[in-house]
């Protein structure tokens, strides 16, 4: 297997007939299950929410997944990552291919590395998260597909399952990022650590918290819809399954 593509559900049913690998053993636990299909050969699939998206982003057992990929030899991971929009420049059904994160995650098993006596104490450089050249593949894929994307960006990945505040959003404005989302970390550090080069490619599906422009609720607390999420997603799936397929054949 060349590439590994992570993504969501969705792509799944897009699939003319996905077929189902049997997950390989992992000293990390259970992974997803990951799948092929005959328009993308030497590619393996997996969503990390699991068939039935069932596992929040705090859920996801992104070493097992990780290290699957890796079992699967993979050597390229590109990263299908739903966020928020915080730049002004962004519009719901923008694609962006980040430059950078900013990690505000806590508590996720984050690490292959153990340290202590026994183990190998490793600092995985992490200047540039995401691959250039994995990048680079990816914008020109983008391009041959005729597919809009801003080139460039900072993926702030918090915590979830809630969404942020308002004032959560400000703050990551601040710290420099233009999207929000929940997935892209430890999932590319993880990649880094077993030397797998990773590139993230984000589909903007909502206004971050406080930048929707709508009146502050008080009734309907309300205000970013998960329904609508999903459905600015799913209009977005031709041109993903595009930029994906010539990624692809390009790869
Ligand atoms: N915040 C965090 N994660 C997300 C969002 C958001 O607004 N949209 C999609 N994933």
């Amino acid at each position: 297997m060349k590439t590994a593509i992570i993504g969501g559900t969705g792509l799944k049913a897009l699939a003319d007939a996905a077929t189902s690998l049997a997950p390989p053993q992992t000293p990390y636990g259970e992974p997803v299950t990951p799948w092929v299909c005959d328009e993308f050969p030497n590619t393996v699939f997996i969503n990390r929410h699991a068939d039935g998206h069932t596992l929040l982003p705090h859920e996801i057992n992104y070493r097992a997944n990780l290290w699957m990929l890796r079992e699967l030899e993979a050597r390229a991971i590109v990263a299908v990552l739903t966020v928020g929009g915080i730049a002004a420049t962004l519009a719901n059904g923008d694609f962006v291919l980040p430059r950078q994160i900013v990690d505000y995650t806590s508590g996720r098993a984050h690490t292959f590395s153990t340290g202590g006596p026994n183990g190998k104490i490793f600092h995985a450089d992490f200047s540039e998260p995401f691959s250039p050249s994995l990048r680079s593949q990816l914008a020109a894929a983008a391009h041959a597909a005729n597919v809009e994307f801003h080139d460039g960006g900072v993926y702030g990945c918090t915590q979830g399952p809630r969404l942020e505040t308002a004032a959560e959003i400000d703050r990551m404005e601040r710290d420099g990022c233009t999207v929000v989302g929940m997935t892209a970390m430890p999932e590319a550090a993880l990649a880094r650590e077993l030397q797998i080069p990773y590139a993230g490619l984000c589909m903007v599906v909502n206004p971050a918290a406080g930048r929707g422009g709508g009146e502050s609720h008080t009734e309907n607390l309300d205000e970013i819809d998960v329904a609508d999420m999903r459905n600015v997603a799913s209009a977005m799936r031709p041109r993903l399954m595009r930029i994906l397929q010539r990624f692809v054949e390009s790869a």
